[in-house]
């Protein structure tokens, strides 16, 4: 490791750019999913080391990608100019961003969740469109990353949404990065290795279609589930940090169960207990009202005020009276 790096103040475009890292760090970093500075800048000591890179060369590395993009500490003052950065997203339907004061926040993690057909994978199929609007739309100007785990994306339903928001059907695919992830381990392998694919995509939100289901049919019994949380910290981790480094949002999708302690009731709670629910920021529970109706309800979030609404699924896309 060369003196430069200690040094050093720049901010740098590539990891290669770091000076003193070898080719062959080089490589080790790409191949364990750190082929931009800004995920670097977020990546623990203990992760590189595991992958062979010495530790003081993680340290240096990481130093130097946090210092190139700023991150150290801030004064409380210094904290409200970087949650300037912070933008929303209009979910395109107008009650729901008014639960949301606004629509879904960049730089953390929101979840939907509720029973089959309340409408989260709708909700994703629309955000797909939002999020290419211009910022006085209320969009971010940018692309989705879609992990899909259930192989429930329909090209179609988004090209059938676009037009009332403006855009034309034959464009909106192009704004559209798809993966279908296999297991879980595919879901987690493609998380960490998105980070290129962000930056070079333009990619303001990424969204996980369901986060827990392959999570949940492989691990089964007490005896994996400390695994399968362990595996899941890692996984909603590598989002929280990606979501971060890029300034995207991230939506994921959460199936229920039963709650346990509502034994006369119909009450539902999220699964993937509480590492999801330490993870998730704004947590919205959706459930099927009548014919088309559907009410968002905001269970948790650190800001915002509980709180429910009405919604409908046309063939529109999600809306409300408001929006007619
Ligand atoms: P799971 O993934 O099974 O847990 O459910 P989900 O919450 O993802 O449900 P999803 O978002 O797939 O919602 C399905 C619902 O949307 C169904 O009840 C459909 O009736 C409704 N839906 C889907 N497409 C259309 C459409 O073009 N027009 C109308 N009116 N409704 C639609
Ligand atoms: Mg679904």
């Amino acid at each position: 490791m060369s003196e430069d790096l200690e040094k050093t103040n720049t901010a740098y475009q590539t990891i290669e750019d770091i000076p003193g890292l070898g080719p062959a760090t080089v490589n080790k970093l790409k191949e364990i999913g750190f082929k931009t500075i800004e995920s670097l800048s977020t990546a623990t000591v203990a992760e590189l080391v595991s992958a062979g890179i010495g530790e003081q060369v993680a340290e240096k590395v990481i130093e130097a990608a946090r210092k190139s993009r700023a991150i150290t500490f801030v004064r409380g003052d210094e904290l409200v100019e970087l949650r300037r950065n912070i933008r929303k997203l209009t979910t395109g339907c107008s009650s729901l961003d008014t639960l949301l004061q606004g629509g879904i926040e960049t730089q953390s993690l929101t979840e939907f969740y509720g029973e089959f057909g309340s409408g989260k994978s709708q909700l994703c199929h629309q955000l797909c469109v939002t999020v290419q609007l211009g910022e006085a739309q209320g969009g971010l100007n940018g692309n989705v990353l879609y992990i899909d785990t259930e192989a429930t994306f329909r090209p179609e339903r988004v090209q059938q949404m676009a037009p009332r928001f403006g855009i034309k059907p034959k464009e909106v695919l192009k704004g559209i990065v798809y993966a279908e992830a296999y297991t879980s381990n595919h879901q987690t392998v493609l998380l960490e290795n998105a980070d290129e694919v962000i930056k070079e995509n333009n990619i303001k939100l990424i969204i996980i279609d369901s986060v827990m289901s392959h999570f949940r049919s492989e691990y089964i019994g007490r005896e994996m589930l400390a695994n399968r949380q362990q595996q899941l910290n890692k996984h909603l981790h590598k989002l929280m940090r990606l979501s971060r480094a890029f300034n995207t949002a991230a939506v994921i999708t959460n199936q229920v169960m039963a709650s346990p302690d509502a034994f006369f009731s119909k009450a539902v709670s999220p699964v993937g207990g509480h590492i999801l629910g330490h993870m998730s920021h704004n947590r919205i529970f959706l459930r099927k009202g009548r014919n088309n109706m559907r009410i968002a309800k905001l269970t948790a979030s650190p800001s915002l005020p509980e709180g429910e609404i009405p919604m409908r699924i046309t063939e529109r896309g999600i809306e409300s009276d408001e929006d007619e």
